[in-house]
């Protein structure tokens, strides 16, 4: 099954004529450098700062991630401000699966269980509460891949940068 999804997502992407969906390499970066028509080499801090690698699976997700985020979250969301909700940018990194999973389904009752992290945000968002979404662990999985995708790769280019949608 994912070896399919990963299959149709390649076939997309090189219909599309985008990209490969390999992780850019540091030339590829400073080529695709956000003032393309000056493209220099990154410097040592640039390289220093490079997003790490995202794998080829993480990057087919992000395309079904993107609709499924466009559609249910970012009415109250955005990668790098504040909307309603808070800026997801690396949440990923800050949450585990395992609590967003739970979380994104329900996330009143994991305030009602006590859990501290979901108190804290509660609170600090003036006990707003987040809708429940019916969506697979799969489905929550790929959102995460799209932000994964967002939050590494758009300070690099923020148009047309190495992508694996269209913007
Ligand atoms: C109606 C507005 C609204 C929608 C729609 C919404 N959220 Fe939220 N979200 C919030 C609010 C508000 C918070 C802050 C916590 C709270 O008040 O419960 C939050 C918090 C979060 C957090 C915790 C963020 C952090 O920094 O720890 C995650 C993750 C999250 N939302 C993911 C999602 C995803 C994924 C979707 C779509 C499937 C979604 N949200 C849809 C309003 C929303």
């Amino acid at each position: 099954m994912l070896a399919i999804v990963v299959a149709m997502g390649s076939m997309l992407l090189s219909a599309a004529g985008l990209i490969s969906i390999l992780p850019p390499s540091a030339p590829q970066l400073a080529a695709l450098a956000p003032d393309s028509t000056q493209a220099q080499p990154l410097d040592s801090a640039q390289l220093a700062a490079a997003p790490a690698a995202i794998d080829s699976v993480t990057m087919v997700a992000s395309i079904q991630g993107k609709a499924i985020f466009e559609n249910n979250c970012a009415q109250c969301h955005a990668i790098n401000e504040v909307v309603v909700g808070p800026a997801l940018k690396d949440v990923h990194t800050r949450r585990s699966i395992a609590w967003l999973v739970p979380w994104v389904r329900n996330s009143s009752k994991m305030v009602a269980s006590g859990d501290e992290y979901a108190v804290k945000i509660f609170n600090q968002y003036q006990k707003q509460q987040m809708p429940s979404f019916q969506l697979s662990e799969a489905e929550i999985k790929s959102i995460m891949a799209y932000i994964e995708v967002e939050s590494t790769l758009t300070a690099y280019n923020n148009t047309t940068g190495p992508l694996p949608y269209p913007r």
